[in-house]
């Protein structure tokens, strides 16, 4: 990849989309004839509780947090079908990636979205009152379509977050990348395992390909320092559409 000039941008067609059947209409916008960008990996995955915490951590504090995690994880559009949960992910490459994503996909509010950039993707969203447990409307939920990575930073974090480097072709990879030299196990509440254990899921093998950014978390992690982000964000993406994860059972 030509890294001068070209940047990776993950884009998420989210539960409502989905429902709306507006998945089309969001490839549409975002087609390479429309955009000069090209798809680098695309994926259909039942989003974990894991996946969804680690991919809005920022938002931890929000008042709106527990219903956007609802949201993104398909509870709110597919509420007795859990089979149907489910998000488009992918990453498209190309000249300004990033910031071209953004501005197809308009601002996160979507009567914002309709009043200032009508024809954007998010001015077909909708809003719905945010409830406290009595009843009160305390905000609103944002059901605005599309994920677009709003920084060059952000869109690798995110990258590395829903994708693992097999899911992307040896060419369009991104970021550098490192083989596993052991197995490593994942145990919910526990962290890291030092081996297999009950409860626990092995999620990288010896010969697996890996981010190199995530066995330097995983090598932080077991000498006891701090590293650059948790075990779950390493180890979401690997154990994405497992049964155990979504079940909760891990
Ligand atoms: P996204 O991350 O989903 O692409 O959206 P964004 O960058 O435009 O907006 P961000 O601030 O990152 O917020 C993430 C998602 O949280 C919901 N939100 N609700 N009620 C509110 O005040 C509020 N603010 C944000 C939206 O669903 C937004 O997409
Ligand atoms: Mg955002």
């Amino acid at each position: 990849m030509d890294k001068q000039r070209t940047e990776q941008s993950l884009v998420l067609i989210k539960p409502d989309a989905l429902r709306n059947s507006l998945t089309g209409y969001v490839l549409s916008h975002l087609s390479e004839y429309h955009t000069g960008l090209r798809y680098a990996g695309a994926k259909i995955v039942h989003v974990s509780q894991m996946l969804a915490e680690e991919h809005y951590a920022e938002h931890r504090d929000k008042v709106f947090f527990s219903s956007l995690i609802d949201f993104i994880m398909g509870r709110i559009h597919y509420p007795d079908e859990p089979g149907g949960r489910r998000v488009i992910a992918l990453v498209y490459q190309g000249l300004d990636a990033t910031k071209k994503i953004r501005d197809i996909a308009g601002p996160t509010n979507p009567l914002v979205a309709r009043d200032s950039k009508p024809g954007c993707i998010r001015s077909l969203g909708t809003l719905a009152p945010l409830k406290d447990s009595e009843g009160n409307v305390i905000g609103e939920r944002m059901d605005n379509l599309i994920h677009a990575s709003a920084t060059v930073a952000e869109a690798e974090r995110e990258i590395k977050l829903w994708f693992a480097p097999h899911d992307i072709p040896p060419g369009m990879r991104a970021y550098p990348i490192e083989v596993s030299q052991d197995y490593y196990y994942y145990e919910r509440g526990g962290g890291l395992c030092a081996g297999r254990e009950p409860g626990s899921i092995c999620f990288l093998t010896p010969n697996a390909r890996a981010w190199k950014s995530d066995l330097e978390v995983i090598r932080l992690l077991q000498k006891g320092m701090t590293a650059r982000s948790t075990i779950e964000a390493v180890v979401a993406k690997y154990l994405i559409n497992y049964n155990e994860v979504i079940s909760g059972s891990i």
